[in-house]
C-alpha cells in the first residue's frame, strides 16, 4: 500500500468539499447549519443521516456511522484508503506522488489491468453474441427460464458460440498475447492445436466483482448435460471465494440482511422479482473469506439454500461461518420448491416475501436438522437428543442468551426449562466452565437487567459528557480560552477520547482553529473513524437561550473534571505526595469553578 504524507492527505482532503462528494450519492437537504438526508447504511425512513459542511463530517443519528470524505468513500464504493485518496486527488486535480512500486510490483498490476481488460471484452463478445443470429437458441433458452430483457441486461448475460476457438481468434486479433489469454482462464493453448475455448454453446453469465468490473464468466448448458455450469478457473483477478455473485448490485441497497443462495439464477430471480439484495457463492461452499466480504458490507444474512439435503447440509456448514464473522443469519424455507428460483416462479414474490418475514432463527433451524436424526419416541434417543441441544446451548457466551435458547427450546419441544437448564449447567461445568454458569448466578433476567443498566447508563452518562464538551468546542471555538484553564486532554478519561482531545487541543494551540475531519484521517485504518464521528456529532436536545447554554457547559465541565479526580484518586498511591497535592489542588479547582461565569454567544 502507497504511504502518504499527512500533509498530501489534507491537501486531498480539504479540496473536496463533502457536501459535493456525499451530494452525488445520497439527496441532502439543508437544515440549520447541516445538511440531511437518508442514511446509505442503513434503512431508515426518517433522514438521520447528517453532513456538516463546518466540520467537513458526516454522522448518521440512527446509526452511528460518520467520518469524513475518505471515510464515505471507503464505506460507501468499499474503496481501501489508497483507492479513496486516487479517486479524491482526481477529483480535485492533484497530482499524487509518485508511489514507490517495484518493478515485480508493476508488472504484476499490470497484468491485472490487462485481465480485466480481456475479460470485459469477452463479456462484450459474449453479449454481442447472444443478440444476433448466433445466439437464437441461448435467447430462447433465457427466455424459456422467464427472464426478462431488462434483467438479462443488468445481468450482461451472452452466449458463447459453437466454435471452439472463437474467442481465442478474437480476441487474439485485438492484439493479446497467447501467455495473457491463457492466463485469463478464458482458453487454453494447446501446442499442436493452438488456442481452444474454455466455454463454447453455453449460456454465459459474467461475473462482476464488487466495483462492476468482470473478473470471470459462469457456462450453463442449455439443457441436460455434464457439468451443468462451468465456471472460470482462479486468476490473478477471480479469487471464488473473495467475490460473490450478484454482490455489485446488492450492495448498493439499504436492505440491512443479503438474501444467501446457491445458484446465478436464483440470484437473477430474486433480482427480477424484486429482491435486489440476493447474492451467491460462486459454485463452491461457503468460506470464511465470503462471510468477512458479507461483514465489510455491514449486512446480516438471510439463508436462502436449496431445501434439499444437500441444501440443508451447505446451510448447517455455512451458519457457523457466518457466526464466527460475527453475522446473524436466518433461514427461509422454501418447501416445497427447491431453490428461490422454482419457489418465485410458483409462488411468486409476495409469498417469497411472507417466507423472509417467517424466515427461522439458526440456531432453532440447527437444532431442528439435529432431531431429525434421532427418534423422539424413544426415551433413550430423546435424552440424547437433549443432550445434543444442551451441547449446542452451552457454547453461547452470555447467560441471558444461553437462557432465552433453553426457554426458546423448552417451550417448543416440550421440556421443562429447570431440566435443560440443568443439562446445560452440568454440561458447562464439565467443560470447565464452571466459574461461568453457578446456579446463583442464574437470576430472573430482570433482575439482571436492570442491574446492569445502572452501571452502564453511568458510564454511557460520562461518555457523553465528555463527547458533548468536545463537540462544543469545535462548534464554538470561543470556548477553547475558558476551558483550558479547567481541564486538559488526561481529563477525557473514556476510550479514545483523550487522544481526540489531545489533538484537538493542539489545533487550537497551532491555528486556534479546530479541524475536526483531519483528525478523523488521523484515526483511519483502526475502525475508529465512526467513533470520532460520533464525539464531534454529539448533542442534547432542550438546551435554549444563552442562559440554559452557560449552564450546560459549566455543569459538563464540572462533572468531568470530578469525574477525573475520582478515578485518579482511585489509582492512586496513599503515600505519593505529589498525587495528594494534585487532589487538594483540582478540588480547589472545581469549586472554583463552580462560581464560574461562562458566556457564549
Ligand atoms: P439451474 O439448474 O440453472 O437452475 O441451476 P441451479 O442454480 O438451480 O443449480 P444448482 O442448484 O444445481 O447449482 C447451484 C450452483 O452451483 C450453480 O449456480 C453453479 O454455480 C454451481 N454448479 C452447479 N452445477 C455445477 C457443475 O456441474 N459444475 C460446477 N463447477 N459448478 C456447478
Ligand atoms: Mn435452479
Amino acid at each position: 500500500m502507497p504511504y502518504y504524507s499527512d500533509d498530501i492527505i489534507e491537501e486531498v482532503r480539504s479540496r473536496n468539499d463533502i457536501v459535493d462528494v456525499i451530494g452525488q450519492y445520497v439527496h441532502l437537504t439543508k437544515k440549520g447549519s447541516s445538511y440531511f438526508g437518508l442514511c446509505p447504511f442503513h434503512n431508515e425512513k426518517t433522514g438521520s443521516f447528517s453532513v456538516t459542511p463546518s466540520k467537513q463530517m458526516y454522522y448518521c443519528f440512527g446509526c452511528g456511522k460518520g467520518g469524513n470524505v475518505f471515510t464515505f468513500l471507503q464505506e460507501y464504493e468499499n474503496m481501501t484508503f489508497s483507492e479513496a485518496m486516487q479517486t479524491l486527488a482526481d477529483r480535485a486535480g492533484i497530482q499524487l506522488p509518485e508511489t514507490e512500486m517495484t518493478s515485480a510490483q508493476k508488472a504484476k498490476s499490470a497484468k491485472r489491468d490487462k485481465l480485466f481488460e480481456i475479460n470485459k471484452e469477452a463479456a462484450t463478445y459474449f453479449y454481442k453474441l447472444l443478440y444476433s443470429d448466433h445466439g437464437t437458441h441461448a435467447l430462447e433458452y433465457f427466455q424459456g427460464r422467464q427472464l426478462e430483457p431488462e434483467i438479462m441486461n443488468k445481468f450482461g448475460l451472452g452466449y458463447s458460440d459453437k466454435y471452439s476457438n472463437d474467442l481465442y481468434k478474437y480476441l487474439q486479433a485485438k492484439g493479446y498475447s497467447d501467455d495473457l489469454l491463457k492466463d485469463s482462464g478464458l482458453v487454453t493453448i494447446d501446442e499442436v492445436k493452438g488456442g481452444r475455448d474454455k466455454f463454447w454453446n453455453r449460456a454465459m453469465f459474467p461475473i462482476f466483482d464488487a466495483h462492476s468490473k468482470v473478473i470471470a464468466f459462469g457456462g450453463r448448458v442449455m439443457g441436460e448435460g455434464d457439468p451443468k455450469y462451468l465456471n472460470s478457473p482462479e486468476t490473478d483477478i477471480f479469487d471464488k471465494s473473495r467475490n460473490l455473485y450478484g454482490l455489485h448490485l446488492a450492495r448498493r441497497t439499504r436492505a440491512d440482511k443479503f438474501i444467501l443462495c446457491e445458484g446465478y439464477m436464483d440470484v437473477i430471480a430474486l433480482h427480477q422479482a424484486g429482491f435486489d439484495n440476493a447474492v451467491a457463492s460462486l459454485g463452491t461452499a461457503l468460506t470464511s473469506g465470503h462471510a468477512n466480504l458479507i461483514k465489510r458490507f455491514g449486512k446480516d444474512v438471510y439463508l436462502s439454500y436449496d431445501s434439499d439435503g444437500a441444501g440443508k447440509k451447505a446451510a448447517l456448514r455455512a451458519i457457523p461461518i457466518l457466526k464466527e464473522a460475527g453475522i446473524t443469519c436466518k433461514v427461509i424455507n422454501m418447501e416445497p420448491y427447491k431453490d428461490p428460483d422454482e419457489f418465485i416462479k410458483n409462488l411468486g414474490a409476495e409469498e417469497y416475501q411472507k417466507r423472509i418475514d417467517n424466515a427461522e432463527n439458526s440456531f432453532m433451524f440447527t437444532i431442528r436438522m439435529d432431531e431429525t436424526k434421532f427418534n423422539m419416541s424413544d426415551p433413550e434417543s430423546k435424552t440424547a437428543f437433549y443432550k445434543k441441544v444442551a451441547t449446542r446451548i452451552v457454547e453461547f457466551p452470555e447467560e441471558l442468551e444461553r437462557n432465552n435458547y433453553i426457554e426458546a427450546v423448552a417451550s417448543k419441544y416440550n421440556v421443562g426449562f429447570e431440566n435443560l437448564r440443568q443439562m446445560v449447567n452440568n454440561i458447562g461445568v464439565r467443560q470447565g466452565m464452571g466459574s461461568r454458569i453457578r446456579d446463583d448466578e442464574v437470576e430472573p433476567a430482570r433482575k439482571l437487567k436492570s442491574g446492569v443498566q445502572k452501571k452502564i447508563s453511568k458510564e454511557e452518562g460520562m461518555k457523553t459528557s465528555q463527547r458533548l464538551m468536545l463537540t462544543w468546542l469545535v462548534e464554538k471555538p470561543e470556548l477553547y480560552h475558558i476551558i483550558k484553564q479547567y481541564i486538559s486532554p488526561e481529563d477525557f478519561t473514556e476510550g479514545i477520547y483523550a487522544q481526540v482531545a489531545e489533538i484537538l487541543f493542539q489545533q487550537f494551540e497551532e491555528s486556534g482553529m479546530a479541524n475536526p475531519a483531519r483528525i478523523v484521517s488521523m484515526f483511519a485504518g483502526n475502525d475508529e473513524e465512526s467513533q470520532v464521528a460520533e464525539i464531534f456529532n454529539t448533542n442534547i436536545n432542550g438546551i435554549e437561550g444563552q442562559h440554559d447554554w452557560e449552564k450546560a457547559i459549566k455543569e459538563t465541565l464540572i462533572r468531568i473534571k470530578e469525574n477525573s479526580l475520582e478515578q485518579r484518586k482511585n489509582a492512586m498511591d496513599p503515600n505519593d505526595l505529589d498525587a495528594y497535592n494534585y487532589i487538594i489542588t483540582t478540588k480547589k479547582k472545581i469549586q472554583e469553578m463552580k462560581s464560574l461565569k461562562v458566556s457564549v454567544t
